[in-house]
């Protein structure tokens, strides 16, 4: 009998250290949504042109569908599921919410982890810059103003 080790990569997700196959062709949205069961990160395009997988890589928004899952091993990676601690919803997705800043939903996820550091990067200081740091992220709703709203009330936070 032979022992077949499989080889993993391990990634650290929302704080937790998991495994996925090394399989270098796969991409990080893949792992997140395949391997692990986090959905929340919505995959449009896959070809970086939607800003719909939009997640955090040590603090810095990454699009997930143009990144490799074995390239993020040794960053800290966080996608919506990470941002609600507790049950509490993240301020940026308070005020989304409060803002109506959605109709379908799709591109929410990535929009509001777009946000999170389009905020931090202090990118969000009008409304015209937070439009200009927020164009990667498409909404097919068009809910740009209600989006421009929430990202500005959350930024005063
Ligand atoms: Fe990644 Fe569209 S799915 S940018
Ligand atoms: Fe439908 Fe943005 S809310 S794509």
């Amino acid at each position: 009998m032979t022992s077949h080790h499989e080889q993993t990569t391990s990634l650290t997700v929302n704080g937790r250290p998991c495994q996925v196959p090394a399989d270098p062709r796969m991409t990080l949205v893949d792992a997140l949504r395949e391997q692990l069961g986090l959905t929340g990160t919505k995959k449009g395009c896959d070809r970086g042109e939607c800003g719909a997988c939009t997640i955090l890589l040590d603090g810095r928004r990454v699009l997930s569908c143009m990144m490799l899952a074995v390239a993020a091993s040794n960053a800290e990676i966080t996608t919506i599921e990470g941002l609600s601690a507790e049950g509490e919803l993240h301020p940026v997705q308070k005020a989304f919410h409060a803002n109506d800043a959605f109709q379908c939903g799709f591109c929410t996820p990535g929009q509001v982890m777009s946000a999170v550091a389009c905020i931090a990067e202090g990118h969000a200081g009008s409304a015209a810059e937070i439009k200009e740091w927020m164009s990667g992220n498409i909404c097919r709703c068009a809910a740009y103003p209600q989006i421009v709203a929430a990202v500005t009330e959350a930024s005063v936070q």
